[in-house]
């Protein structure tokens, strides 16, 4: 059996691959592929308002947001959000992890020629990420201030802003990466100005981009190219250009699939139950560490451990893959292991993987 670790691309669910395959070769008696049919076409239209609906039930979405289907991965929005709404302002950030610090580096280039400041509340980079930035509210200037930038899920570093520890700066709209636990937790979409995620890890395949924007922080001005504007995006129903078809069909087949198991807080509380067996192993184990500082800040998408040494790590990775958990190996700037538990993870997955970190302990310690 092979059970699929990877952090993004990830596992997709089993039905939905099947589906896929059912229809690849005739979608909904076309005689053609849903990759081969126009984007303007009245089967394309359904597959994207379909997805769109789906979406905004999921998340419980308030009619005032738009929800955008866009390319270019999330990295693409590290440019976005500033050149749409930090003009003339200052844009604030929260760094606790290596794709935070992406975000605000794209920022302070882009502020050398275009009129903001790109300002960082702190960084926990000096200890490795391993907790979550305090943010000082105090150092905000709510007046000048477009937004404040986190990331929900550090992908990486394996820690969680859970909704009960969102900070709140007043009037300031947050600004959410999402990308490693949108649909995996529930989050109220009212508490944030936007959201964005690549979708290669929980909503589907790479090529992507789900950005989910209040309308009153839309772009007033069409000064921006129309490719980098959300406004145009929005009122061209994401397809000013011809979008990512194939990637938005499949997502919608993972949104309707979400449903059928009971939603978001039905798939939370499993994650829940899949993370917890991880980190009960991990606290009892004295062979077993997790880098995360703080217990209430470790991640239910990424549960990251270490073995005691480098050697013992680099021998986990290898017997680990001769049994069949692919993508087990911690990101290259963390080390140790990295087990990617989102929404499509089986729950039999992690009891084998538990498993075998039981005798792998038992033969090495
Ligand atoms: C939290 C987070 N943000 C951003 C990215 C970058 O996403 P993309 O590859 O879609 O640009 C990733 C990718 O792993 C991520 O985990």
């Amino acid at each position: 059996m092979i059970y699929n670790f990877g952090a993004g691309p990830s596992v997709l669910p089993k039905e939905v691959l099947k589906k896929v395959q059912e229809e690849l070769l005739d979608f909904e008696k076309s005689g053609m592929s849903v990759m081969e049919i126009s984007h303007r076409s009245k089967s394309f239209q359904e597959v994207i308002d379909e997805a769109q609906s789906n979406l905004r039930d999921l998340m419980s979405i308030p009619q005032n947001y738009k929800i955008l289907f866009l390319q270019g991965g999330a990295s693409t929005q590290f440019s976005m959000i500033p050149m749409n709404l930090a003009l003339g302002k200052k844009a604030y950030y929260a760094i606790s992890g290596a794709f935070g610090k992406k975000a605000y580096d794209e920022a302070v280039k882009l502020s050398q020629t275009l009129d903001f400041e790109a300002i960082s509340l702190g960084s926990t980079q000096s200890e490795h990420y391993n907790h979550l930035l305090k943010i000082d509210k105090s150092k905000v200037d709510e007046k000048m201030a477009a937004y404040l930038h986190i990331t929900t899920n550090n992908t990486i570093e394996g820690t969680t802003i859970f909704p009960e520890n969102l900070p709140e700066v007043n009037s300031v709209p947050l600004i959410a990466d999402m990308s490693s636990n949108i649909l995996a937790f529930d989050y109220d979409v009212s508490k944030f100005g936007l959201i964005y995620a690549g979708a290669q890890k929980n909503l589907g395949i790479a090529g992507l981009t789900i950005v989910i924007i209040r309308e009153d922080l839309l772009n007033q001005k069409e000064s921006l190219s129309s490719m980098m504007d959300y406004r145009i995006l929005a009122q061209n129903g994401s397809m000013y250009n011809t979008p990512p078809t194939f990637a938005i069909y499949l997502a919608g087949l993972v949104f309707k699939w979400v449903k059928e198991q009971g939603g978001v807080k039905k798939l939370e509380a499993i994650n829940r139950q899949k993370a917890r067996m991880f980190y009960d192993l991990i606290d009892q184990s004295d062979f077993y560490q997790s880098p995360v500082l703080n217990e209430a800040e470790r991640s239910i998408c990424n549960v990251v451990f270490t073995s005691p040494s480098k050697e013992l790590d680099a021998l986990f990775v290898q017997k680990a893959e001769e049994k069949g958990f692919k993508s087990i190996k911690g990101h290259r700037s963390v080390g140790g292991m990295r087990a990617s538990i989102y929404n499509a993870f089986p729950i039999e997955g992690v009891l084998e993987l538990v498993k075998f970190m039981k005798e792998f302990e038992e033969e090495n310690k």
